[in-house]
Parts: C-alpha cells; sequence; structure tokens
C-alpha cells in the first residue's frame, strides 16, 4: 500500500508530530508513504525533467527529531488555484504516476475543500481507483466543526498568555493600557481562552462591536479604582467599531483590516481620551515554537488513528473522513471519523465559530472593574 501525506494553509505547531505518526506507523504496517511537499501546490505541480519535484518517499528514520520542532518539514502553501479543474486533474494524474491511492492532509477548512473537490475530480473522471482520502484537523484557530481540539491551537493560546504575561510587566511599570490582538481570524476561541487564563479586563471577540465610550470609561473607571494597567484583548477578526457619544462608526472593510489592525484602530480611537495606550499585534508569532505536550499527543493520536481508518477502510466506501476528537458521555476523549461532506455542511452553515465543547465561551464576557455578575458565568 502507498500513502501520500502533506499539509496545508497555515502551519501550525504540532504538524510535525502529525507527520512522524503517520509515518512511523504506516512504516511499521510496510506501507511506503511518500511525503509530498508544499501542500496542494506540491502535489498539483507538473513534473519536471522527468520528474516531480516535490514527492519524497520517506521512512522512520527521515522523522527523526521533529515531534517537538515548529511549523512543518514538509512546507505549506494557500494554493486558491488547486479547485481549478485542470489543476486537480494534474493532482490526481501525480498520485496515480506514484500509484498513490490513499492520501492524509493535515491542514484546516480551507485544505479540506482542497481535499472534497480532489474527491469530486476523480468521481467524475476515475483517474484513481479507490482513492482514500484521511483529514486531520490543524490549525491554531481552532475553528473546525466536530472535534473539540484542532493541532496547534493548544499551544498557540500558551504562546498568547505567555506574551500577555510579559506585556503586563511593562503595563504595570507604566501605569498603562495595552491592546493586544489575537490572531485566530473569525473565531472566538483563541481571544476568549486568552481572557480567561490571562485575567485580561476587557475582551473584544470577533462578531462583537467594540464600542469606544464603554471601553473608555471601564479603563478610566479601572484606573480611578486602583488599578496599576489594564489588558484589553481584541480579535484579529473584529471589524465593528463605534463610539455611541459622536455617532462615529467604524467598519473596518477587508482590505482596510489588512493596511491597519483592528488593535491600531482601537487604538486611535481610545488615545483621543487616553494618553497612555499601546497597540501589540501578535500576529504569527502566535504559529510558531515548539509545540505543547498537547498537541504532540493530540497530534500522534491523530497521526496513527489516520493511518489505521486507512488499513481498516471498509470496500466500497469511497467518501473523505475527517478525524474529529470527541468525548461522548463519560467516557475518555475518543478519535472518530466524521465524513468530510458533513464537516463541510456544518462549516458553510455556521462558519468560523467555537467549535463543539466550547460554546461556553459564546457567553463568556469579560468587562469592567470589579468583575461584574456577566463575568461570571456558571458554566465556567
Ligand atoms: O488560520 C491560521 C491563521 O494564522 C489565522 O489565524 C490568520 O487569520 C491567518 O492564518 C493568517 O494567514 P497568513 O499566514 O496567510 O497571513
Amino acid at each position: 500500500m502507498r500513502i501520500g501525506v502533506l499539509t496545508s494553509g497555515g502551519d501550525a505547531p504540532g504538524m510535525n508530530a502529525a507527520i512522524r505518526a503517520v509515518v512511523r506507523s504506516a512504516d511499521h504496517l510496510g506501507w511506503r508513504i511518500y511525503g509530498i511537499s508544499y501542500g496542494y501546490q506540491g502535489l498539483s505541480e507538473k513534473a519536471g525533467a522527468n520528474r516531480l519535484h516535490h514527492f519524497e518517499e520517506l521512512c522512520s528514520d527521515d522523522v527523526v527529531l521533529i515531534l517537538g520542532r515548529g511549523g512543518t518539514i514538509l512546507k505549506s502553501t494557500r494554493y486558491s488555484e488547486f479547485e481549478q479543474a485542470a489543476t486537480l486533474k494534474q493532482a490526481l494524474a501525480n498520485l496515480r504516476a506514484f500509484s498513490i491511492s490513499n492520501l492524509i492532509v493535515i491542514g484546516g477548512d480551507g485544505s479540506f475543500r482542497g481535499a472534497y473537490a480532489l474527491y469530486d475530480t476523480n468521481s467524475e473522471h476515475r483517474l484513481i481507483d479507490n482513492l482514500r482520502i484521511i483529514c486531520i484537523p490543524a490549525t491554531i484557530d481552532n475553528d473546525i466543526p466536530f472535534t473539540k481540539h484542532s493541532i496547534g491551537a493548544d499551544t498557540a493560546l500558551n504562546t498568547v498568555v505567555g506574551c500577555i504575561d510579559k506585556i503586563r510587566d511593562t503595563a504595570f511599570s507604566h501605569k498603562r493600557a495595552f491592546v493586544i490582538q489575537v490572531m485566530g481570524r473569525d473565531c472566538d476561541y483563541l481571544p476568549r481562552m486568552t481572557g480567561i487564563s490571562s485575567g485580561a479586563h476587557i475582551v473584544l471577540g470577533p462578531h462583537e462591536t467594540a464600542n469606544i465610550d464603554e471601553i473608555i470609561e471601564r479603563i478610566e473607571d479601572g484606573f480611578r479604582a486602583g488599578k496599576e494597567f489594564v489588558i484589553v484583548v481584541v480579535a484579529e477578526g473584529l471589524r465593528r467599531i463605534e463610539a455611541l457619544s459622536s455617532e462615529e462608526s467604524v467598519e473596518i472593510a477587508d482590505d482596510e483590516y489588512s493596511r491597519f489592525t483592528a488593535a491600531e484602530i482601537l487604538k486611535e480611537k481610545l488615545s483621543s481620551k487616553l494618553r497612555q495606550v499601546r497597540p501589540v499585534v501578535l500576529g504569527h508569532v502566535q504559529r510558531g515554537g515548539q509545540p505543547s505536550c498537547f498537541d504532540r499527543v493530540l497530534a500522534t493520536r491523530f497521526g496513527v488513528a489516520a493511518t489505521r481508518a486507512l488499513d481498516e477502510w471498509d470496500e466500497g466506501d469511497n467518501q473523505p473522513y475527517m478525524l474529529a476528537l470527541q468525548n461522548k458521555g463519560k467516557t475518555d476523549d475518543k478519535i472518530v471519523r466524521v465524513p468530510l461532506s458533513t464537516v463541510l455542511t456544518r462549516l458553510e452553515r455556521s462558519p468560523r465559530r467555537v467549535p463543539v465543547k466550547y460554546e461556553f465561551l459564546n457567553r463568556v464576557v469579560i468587562r469592567g472593574f470589579p468583575f461584574k455578575q456577566e463575568a461570571w458565568p456558571e458554566e465556567l
């Protein structure tokens, strides 16, 4: 049996641990494993000088010392061209050239859409017999439905909180307010978990409207009440800022958002009343670094489960699956297979909210000094 493995989309700490687990468990079964570099771009590149540059056979020795390494040894790309018919057919032709009919895709929602498009194209053109695709959720955003965790989210959360712990020292020394922008696209998970675990005073989730007057009032109240610093966490996906007093309202458009971050715009608005406000955009620092132990274990479980799913695949079943970490009733967390079509349908219907098991985060609102009733949800 031959399998291909690739990483796609934004890298996430723990991807290497998943690659290692796939390679080691498949090697143990005597399978041949091909690492496909640069994600879907590498998968669909035309052969140059009679060879495909991005397919490389891997064995257990090739994945030594990568368990605790951030990033991905297979490299990754965001490759929007992949969904074009000719590109998809080329990808299938490349897999066929290597007699690979089993593919493991490690990535987030965009990567899963690509995997489904590949399956669809193959169903139409029948280029590969029994194409089997398994997707492993890996994204710091933790915005994948049906799974409690995606690889990388725990590490990113720890990185963010570690950064805020440092920022708090300087905020305290200068008696300042800091507006800290947390990456995580349009998902509430990282900003709200950050709010709880860093003790932030104000958290602005991606789907909220930031009210300038209210934030200024809270910060001033805080300093008046003797606070030595104020931490405001703002989601990078925040799009709407308004000031009720002047009826001013700012919609952060996507292009503007890439030029000025939500944190910078907020800082400008707050500075009209408050002198000591500083913005910090954490950005890609959140994606780097050694994976946490939690992510190493999760990625290893997902990697082994992917190989096992391929090994135990039912004859005649040809739909792609995503692996998910679920906890049903009182049992331990289990890794289960969810049809990829079900995952994609859910993403269409309710895009990028917190995943199952974290619904309580939608109710977490942390604002004010001291904690008000609303900041004390019973679910916590
Ligand atoms: O999906 C992971 C993520 O880091 C998001 O949190 C962020 O919005 C996006 O990727 C950034 O993408 P890029 O690295 O392509 O700029």
